[in-house]
């Protein structure tokens, strides 16, 4: 049995995605953690549980990685994030990413402030010391290395052991953060408040927890990264890139402002699995050493694959999410992101494999059975009828389809609940195929012939509809255009579109309504 559990209830509800890289344009992996905070957030909204909700993304725009990009590039880092930046915040206007605060780390006037203050404050509190530091840096990852940490590669030169990266010497003067004190805290806080989802990236963090943890360098020499943000009392240093993108959670709160406590905690935190020890160890490390509480949930996704290859510019795979929506549009694309990606384990991308499903589930299952039922050859009067229960009796799947449309919406919480929504999708799926076996039992084009199965033929109309009805709502968060355009044209009025309205309505009075004269297809079936 799946035990439902429920995001703490408040008066808040804020979620955030991590602030993407601009050394390149957005892929379809940076538009998943997107996805995924996008559905929870819409999720919420339809739950109508709390009184304010935030929703946070952005760009991280300080690191070595974007310098080296802006050079290999022609232009000056400042250009080239602006450019990046606008690429995301366009494909997640097109994508339905409803965010209410999208934060840049090159913004002086609201994250640097932040940073700095947040820096002071760890400061006042002792956790921070100046110190030469000599190790092996990883510039893509923006990290420093253990020997332990490291392996050789073919060529054998020395590489993250994780993630592959090459590393190099580096000796600096550096601001160091005293993690090493906060060991037994991080382990406390994962112990007692169970923040990790799914379970198996706990495991994965307290194996980190096994080795005791070293203090870490949060500090940068001004030549390494000449943008970054200064570090309060000493321009020779910059903020590690880490801590500076941290604190952009903070900052979509209200931070320094006194009353971002309002705001605090985030109640969930999207994260790939690459940055789990970033968000796992250091985020809460630093929250608790500066007096803050840590996130209510981290949700860890895992990556998508494509041909089952990680996706990399080397490897010439990257899917670039505005030319696949091409042919699937934009939505089409989301909803094979959230329908086909598990948290727990990689997706596998694949061009066959996005067609079929969109053409399936999309374009038939769902497309086709709207189209029909407001046909005007089988409705003639182009409304949205009333129901005869008795008129139904003769047709097994009616009862199968009235017992299915009653569950549902608690089974579909269930799945929210536990952020499966590939879950919930299946059985809005199964849904509507018990919808379209009605339509196939009760053959509506032959009650349509003649008047004496003319009543017949509208509670049947009247149960498909209901289905689209409750289906449309359910659909929201998770293609909330085609959602819409299915509860317009079959006409929901709007205030009748939220979690409370999923109820089944049919068993009581209800009026007829005329369908709303719109045309438009859903989606084209995908060649
Ligand atoms: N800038 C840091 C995050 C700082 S948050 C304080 C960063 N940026 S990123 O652009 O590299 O990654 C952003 C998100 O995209 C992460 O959640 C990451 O896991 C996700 N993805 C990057 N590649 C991915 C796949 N191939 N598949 C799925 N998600 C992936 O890390």
């Amino acid at each position: 049995m799946t035990i439902v559990q429920t995001v703490k209830r408040s008066k808040l509800f804020y979620v955030t995605t991590p602030i993407f890289y601009v050394n390149a344009a957005p892929h379809i992996g940076h538009l998943y953690s997107a996805s995924i905070a996008d559905c929870v957030y819409r999720y919420e909204k339809l739950r109508n549980r709390s009184e304010k909700l935030l929703f946070s993304t952005g760009t991280d725009e300080h690191g070595s990685k974007i310098q080296q990009a802006a050079i290999a590039h022609d232009q000056n880092p400042m250009q080239y994030c602006n450019q990046i930046s606008e690429c995301y915040k366009t494909l997640f206007a097109k994508s339905g990413i409803s965010y209410t605060h999208f934060n840049r780390t090159t913004d002086k006037k609201r994250h640097f402030p932040a940073v700095q203050h947040f820096w002071k404050e760890l400061e006042a509190k002792d956790y921070i010391y100046k110190a030469n530091y000599a190790g092996w840096y990883c510039v893509s990852d923006e990290t420093f290395l253990t020997e332990s940490q490291l392996k050789e590669n073919e060529k054998k030169e020395k590489v993250s052991a994780e993630s592959g990266h090459p590393v190099k010497w580096v000796e600096e003067s550096n601001y160091m953060f005293r993690l090493s004190k906060l060991h037994g805290d991080i382990e406390h806080w994962i112990k007692s408040s169970q923040p990790i989802r799914p379970k198996k990236f706990e495991k994965v963090l307290m194996e980190y927890l096994k080795e005791p943890l070293q203090d870490i360098s949060i500090s940068r020499p001004i030549d390494r990264v000449s943008w970054a943000i200064p570090t309060p009392n000493d321009n020779t240093q910059t903020v590690y890139v880490w801590l500076d993108a941290l604190c952009n959670y903070l900052q979509s709160a209200g931070y320094p402002d006194p009353k971002f406590k309002e705001n605090w905690p985030p109640q969930l935190q999207v994260i790939g699995k690459d940055i789990l020890k970033f968000h796992g160890i250091y985020w809460p490390a630093f929250l608790i050493a500066a007096g803050l509480e840590p996130p209510v949930r981290l949700l860890v996704h895992s990556h998508w694959t494509v041909d089952d290859q990680k996706m990399s510019k080397s490897k010439n795979n990257v899917i670039d999410p505005n030319i696949v929506a091409e042919k699937y549009t934009y939505e089409g694309l989301r909803y094979f992101l959230l329908r086909e990606g598990v948290p727990h384990s990689d997706g596998n991308y694949s061009s066959s494999k996005a067609t079929r499903i969109i053409n399936a589930e999309l374009v038939n299952t769902l497309g086709n059975l709207l189209s029909r039922i407001c046909a005007p050859a089988l409705n003639k009067r182009q409304v949205v009828p009333k129901c005869t229960r008795k008129e139904l009796h003769d047709f097994n799947y009616s009862h199968k389809l009235m017992k299915k449309l009653k569950q549902l919406p608690s089974v579909y919480e269930e799945h929210f609940e536990s952020y499966n929504f590939y879950l919930a999708i299946d059985e809005i799926v199964a849904t509507l195929h018990l919808t379209n076996n009605l339509i196939q039992e009760s053959e509506p084009w032959k009650l349509v012939k003649y008047p004496a199965t003319e009543q017949k033929l509208e509670a049947v109309l009247a149960l498909v509809f209901e289905s689209l009805r409750i289906n449309g709502i359910l659909l929201q968060p998770i293609v909330p255009m085609k959602a819409q355009k299915i509860l317009d044209k079959i006409n929901v009025s709007p205030d009748r579109r939220s979690w409370k309205d999923t109820e089944y309505q049919l068993d009581v009075e209800h009026e007829e309504r005329p369908l709303h004269s719109s045309t438009s297809k859903l989606i084209d079936r995908i060649k």
